[in-house]
């Protein structure tokens, strides 16, 4: 039988004993790909390689090291999340690396969304790869291969490895305990293990993560109105009951500015764009109508909490035309 093929009556996990059975299931045979070697695992905060941490942590315990690369555009309190629940709270053996200078002066002047995308992928397997080789003794890697990504892989949308592009020297075997479940099922076995409602119901966030809503050449002071621009519109979207509502929400702070006037003189400074979107499979998407007091609360906590900011605007167009992300 084909072993990336999902059988026909697997049943949908959908309540929490499924969970533990698939559970059960996944953790004997963890244990017997596995035997007493040691595994590695790309821990990016994303939903999927989270539920296959949380697993591999219960089947293996201290044999599964992983490896979490903060390549400086994660959102507010993301990267500090991973350590808290992975870390502290989960016992993981945790490789934690701050390589955001390493990332941010590799992207210093680079403009084209693409041209940022490579820089950011490419980099990323770079420390990954320098970490791996630290580490000794490791035969296998985890990644957090979900169905829909085999199905892509298959139809040749887009290749389906997470760390895809390591060196012929580092092709490990692949430990893929989740490949044939749907998001909402890994969200369920998530739950079952016990992780965070925030991590296990987190929104998609892209790989280049902040990088690609800092359009343009991204500059340090413009990240950072950025990133707590974008953590004040979560605090709000959820203090309004809108988390799992709206399917994905954040801002974009472009490489412009404009003209604004703030304690009675000018000030030339960068606007704050909201996005919010909600899609089924984001091929397209439509712009809820968001409450005009929430707007207006929101704008009034970025244009006095955020510094260099003196605008706010609502995105107010669906894919397509327009994308999701800006870049
Ligand atoms: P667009 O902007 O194409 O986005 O309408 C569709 C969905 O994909 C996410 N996205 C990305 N995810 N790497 C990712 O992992 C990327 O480079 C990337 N670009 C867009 C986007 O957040 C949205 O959910």
């Amino acid at each position: 039988m084909d072993s990336n093929k999902r059988p026909e009556n697997m049943t949908r996990i959908t309540t929490p004993e499924l969970a533990n059975a698939f559970i059960a299931e996944q953790i004997a045979a963890i244990k017997a790909q596995v035997g007493d070697k040691k595994v590695l695992l790309a821990l990016s905060g994303g939903v999927d390689s989270s539920v296959v941490a949380a697993l591999l942590i219960k089947a293996i315990g201290r044999q599964l090291v992983c490896v979490h690369v903060n390549h400086g555009l994660m959102r507010k309190g993301e990267s500090e999340q991973v350590v808290k629940v992975f870390r502290d709270q989960l016992g993981a053996n945790l490789v934690y690396i701050d390589a955001t200078d390493r990332f941010l002066d590799k992207l210093a002047g680079v403009a084209d969304p693409e041209a940022k995308r490579k820089v950011i992928g490419g980099e990323f397997i770079r420390v990954f790869e320098e970490e791996a080789r630290k580490i000794s003794g490791i035969e296998f890697l985890a990644q957090g291969t979900i169905y829909p990504d085999i199905i892509e892989s298959d139809k040749g949308v887009k290749a389906h490895h997470n760390v895809g592009g390591l060196p012929e020297d580092l092709k490990f075997e692949l430990v893929e305990p989740v490949k044939l479940l749907f998001k909402d099922e890994v969200r369920v076995v998530g739950t079952a293990l016990g992780l965070p409602a925030s991590m296990v119901h987190r929104q998609p966030f892209p790989g280049p993560g902040l990088g690609v809503r800092c359009t343009g050449a991204i500059t340090r002071d413009r990240l950072a109105a950025l990133r707590e621009a974008d953590a004040i519109l979560r605090e709000e979207f959820d203090k309004a009951g809108l988390v799992g509502k709206v399917w994905q929400y954040f801002t974009i702070v472009p490489d412009y500015r404009s003209t604004g006037v703030r304690n009675g003189g000018r000030v030339f400074d960068w606007p704050v764009i909201i996005r919010a979107v909600n899609t089924v499979d984001a091929m397209s998407a439509t712009v809820p109508e968001l409450d005009w007091a929430l707007l207006k609360k929101i704008t009034d906590r970025i244009l006095s909490e955020v510094t260099g900011v003196c605008r706010v605007l609502y995105d107010l167009s669906p894919k397509g035309p327009a994308t999701i992300e800006w870049e």
